[in-house]
């Protein structure tokens, strides 16, 4: 059996070597994904999404349209209500409307866009109520274009479809809100995005999303978003920023980690746990991985992002940081001050962990390779507790929150395996927290130099967006808009 796996494992890693596309392998979709697909501009173009508001009694919906003016009509307990859309021009034509629907009560809903000339499908959604709840994790889905017609655009939406419908399955229809940490997209491109949002899960739960680097190439991102909470300060992405979430217990802080500038974050950071003393769950949500390993070309920048991140969380008692971008799954231990504070190994549970459990999910759609081109296995990070080279198929995690307790278990989506799962419990709200910023001696250092270096990238994607035709300001392009 041993020999077997290790056989499929380098013909696998073979057959990624000397594929044209490495990383992504045709799928089969099937026919109703096709015939979903085949009725582009009234199904799939529009690209209708649920992004989540501040709290469980709203909802953005935001929906591409050639008219400027809009809106959604939501019907519930017998009675019809409109909530009139703002929209924004769309440098690539057209323009993306959003409205907020705002005291949603426990309930079942059902909604209509309306602009122009369109009317969109009616969806419905559920609002469960706070006391314990499920959000679903993916990150790297990476929609991308790689041919001429649209085929890598549908099979890749299949695979992210697949893969929503096995976590729903898994909570049986009651899944609350899907995070994500970000690579959306493989180009930041428009019609990666409307790829993105044609699961009907995308309409019907609310979707939140850092900022990946992928995502940063290009603009589309900018325009496919509408979110609530967004920090208010200058030095940012152009495309985006860090903002947050309130689900029950919890407060999810969705970080732009493509913006060096550490200041943004530390203030960003205050003022939403300020808003949110109440949470008892603090989850920190990112692109890029610091613990996993594996990817020796990101040692040197993981080493630079943890010690420029793990202060931050230790300061404010992250309980949990969920990533990606090396496309490799792991765990890591219980970290405080950028170390083990207590191994994780082999355990089922934690109680009141004294530190921030680092989470990097592997990619929906670009498996990273299981070995690599000196042909050993990567190696894992040393603070790694638990790592899955995940072969061919995606990986998502769920995390259930109930009273006391956190409940993470990861799943792959073909052979449906459950691969993962950690019990945290914390008595209280501080649980094994100090609250102790283990960099403070050189954080208004590190604060000043990672802003300056914020400007410089900036401005590198500020020339970019400018190659690429698009009209950015050169202030825009520096601090963000
Ligand atoms: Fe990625």
């Amino acid at each position: 059996m041993k020999n077997m796996k290790k056989t499929l494992a380098l013909i696998l890693s073979l057959i990624m070597l000397f594929s044209a596309v490495p990383s992504a392998f045709a799928v089969e979709v099937s026919d109703d994904w096709a015939e979903k697909w085949s009725d582009y501009e009234t199904e799939i173009a529009p690209a209708v999404t649920m992004f989540p508001g501040s709290d469980e009694s709203e909802r953005y919906i935001a929906w591409y349209s050639d008219s400027p003016e809009g809106y959604v009509e939501l019907t519930a307990f017998g009675e019809t209500e409109i909530f009139e859309a703002e929209s924004k021009a769309s440098p690539d034509g057209g323009y993306r409307l959003w409205a907020v629907i705002t005291g949603l009560a426990l309930g079942e809903y059902t909604y209509t866009c309306h602009s122009g000339d369109f009317i969109s499908e009616s969806y419905s959604f559920t609002v469960r109520g706070s006391g314990g709840f499920t959000a679903l994790y993916v990150s790297d889905i990476h929609m991308s274009i790689e041919d001429e017609n649209k085929s890598s655009l549908i099979e890749r939406s299949y695979t992210y479809n697949e893969t929503l419908e096995s976590a729903v399955g898994k909570t049986e229809d009651t899944l609350d809100i899907i995070i994500s940490g970000g690579d959306l997209a493989s180009e930041g491109l428009t019609d990666e995005y409307i790829a993105l949002s044609s699961p009907d899960y995308m309409k019907t739960i609310p979707f939140a999303a850092a900022i990946g680097n992928h995502d940063r190439k290009s603009i589309g991102y900018k325009y496919y978003t509408a979110l609530p909470n967004e920090a208010d300060f200058t030095f940012k992405s152009y495309i985006g920023t860090d903002y947050w979430v309130r689900y029950g217990d919890a407060l999810f802080l969705m970080f732009d980690s493509c913006n060096t500038s550490m200041r943004e974050h530390y203030r960003f950071t205050k003022q939403a746990t300020k808003a949110n003393e109440d949470a008892k769950w603090i989850i920190a949500t990112m692109h890029h991985d610091m613990f996993g390993g594996r990817e020796d070309w990101l040692y040197t920048e993981n080493a630079l992002l943890r010690f420029l991140w793990t202060p931050l969380f230790d300061e404010y008692g992250i309980d949990l940081c969920l990533y990606g971008h090396s496309h490799y799954y792991s765990v890591s231990n219980v970290i405080y001050n950028n170390k083990t504070a207590t191994d994780l190994a082999g355990t089922g549970g934690i109680v009141d962990p004294a530190g921030t459990v680092y989470l990097s999910s592997a990619s929906v759609n670009n498996f990273a390779p299981l070995l690599t081109d000196e042909g050993t296995v990567p190696p894992i990070g040393e603070n790694a507790a638990f790592t899955y080279l995940e072969g061919q198929e995606p990986i998502y995690t769920l995390l259930e929150f109930t009273e006391d307790s956190l409940g993470i278990k990861s799943y792959t989506v073909d052979t449906d395996k459950e691969i993962y799962s950690l019990s945290i419990e914390k008595s209280d709200k501080a649980g094994g927290h100090t609250f102790r910023n283990t960099n403070w001696l050189l954080k208004g250092f590190t604060c000043f130099v990672s802003r300056i270096v914020n400007i410089i990238n900036n401005y590198d994607m500020y020339k970019r967006y400018k190659d690429q035709g698009y009209d950015v300001s050169l202030l825009e392009g520096l601090i963000g808009s």
